[in-house]
């Protein structure tokens, strides 16, 4: 067994990562798109991805933009839309990176929890009642950190309200395409109305995260002030990993891959779940139905703080709940499970257990 068994990262493990198809797209995009991907773009990145991906969503072209990931997509919305001392939705718990960004800009903090079927709305409702809320972030496929997945009504009830109430969904889906079994609901771009919801998603957990290629896709005026913004601050994206994803998509690689990851993903999360059940039997969880996490709630006298730093010594790490809660989270944890082969997990978990 390896030294370290790391539950900490959102990442797969090295054998996940379709390498050989990255070397040959890559070389068939050198051989036959090296005009576009070798020179400058434009603040949407790459015409032929964006094109690609409009289709996958079924909307037009001038909706989506590419960027550096979905994270600096993120970025650059938060910068564009919010001010200091707006009130933003964010759910408890939530990605901690978002958590960060949104603090940098100074918003007004709208924590709103997590159910099994995704966010609380009614809560929502009533927080509008003390005020004007600019943006909701949410994670509604396979959550990050949470594992849940936003049931359709609730969605339905989302996409309504932001309409009603004139603020801005951001519909943060870097894992829909990561369903182990049941598709998730439609998008709630896809039942926006009212020019309310802009999305997020990423080729980081289908082809690569280190191809750092993301996208947002919405009304089009929006998508137009935010590909300027990306033109003025650094031309385009890089476009010879627009190219190479092109590439993945328009072979048919890209879904295959999907299948392939999929696949690993599910028996992960099955020999998570064996190894607590068996090692850790107190953990509470929500079992996620795709994606890469899965959230455990400890007995009430556990601090995960502390804990992760004696698993981190016992060559276990994983990241405790405190880091995607503005408040509390002391007896909560994520498991990564994209990160840890399946026949490592019992090993890693009987590590973590060894530290109770
Ligand atoms: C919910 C969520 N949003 C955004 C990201 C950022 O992804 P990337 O910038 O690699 O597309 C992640 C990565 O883990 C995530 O979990």
């Amino acid at each position: 067994m390896p030294d370290t068994i790391s539950f900490a990262r959102g990442a797969p493990s090295p054998d996940l990562i379709p390498v050989e198809a990255v070397r040959k797209a890559t070389v068939k995009a050198l051989e036959e798109d090296w005009q576009k991907a070798l020179s400058y773009g434009v603040g949407i990145g790459h015409p032929g991805l964006c094109a690609w991906i409009a289709d996958r969503h079924g909307i037009a072209a001038e909706q989506v933009m590419t960027t550096n990931g979905s994270l600096e997509a993120g970025a650059m919305l938060f910068r564009h839309l919010l001010s200091p001392g707006d009130r933003v939705v964010v759910e408890q718990p939530s990605y901690d990176r978002t958590l960060l960004l949104l603090e940098q800009i100074g918003v007004e903090f709208v924590p709103v929890a997590l159910e099994e079927d995704g966010i609380d709305v009614d809560a929502i409702e009533k927080a509008l009642e003390s005020g004007p809320i600019k943006l909701a972030h949410i994670i509604p496929n396979f959550h990050n950190p949470a594992g849940c997945t936003l049931s359709e009504e609730k969605r339905r009830r989302l996409v309504d309200l932001a309409a009603e109430h004139d603020f801005t969904i951001f519909e943060d889906d870097p894992y829909r395409e990561l369903p182990f079994g049941e598709e998730p609901p439609p998008t709630m771009l896809s039942m926006d109305q009212a020019d309310k919801v802009i999305h997020a998603s990423s080729f980081s957990k289908t082809v690569s995260p280190g191809v750092r290629v993301g996208y947002l896709a919405g009304p089009a005026g929006q998508i137009a002030a935010m590909a300027k913004i990306a033109n003025e601050n650094y031309i385009s994206p890089n476009m010879l990993a627009g190219s190479l994803v092109l590439e993945l998509c328009q072979s048919g690689v890209l879904d295959e891959n999907i299948a392939k990851v999929k696949v690993a993903l599910e028996e992960r999360r099955d020999a998570l779940i064996a190894a607590l059940e068996k090692n850790i039997p107190e953990a509470r969880f929500v079992v996620p139905g795709g994606g890469y996490f899965l959230w455990a709630d400890l007995a009430e006298n556990r601090d995960t703080v502390a804990l992760a730093q004696k698993a981190k010594d016992a060559g276990a790490p994983f990241i405790p709940g405190t880091d995607f809660m503005l408040d509390g989270g002391r007896q909560s944890l994520r498991f990564s499970f994209a990160s840890v082969p399946s026949d490592q997990m019992d090993e890693g978990i009987a590590r973590i257990a060894g530290c109770l």
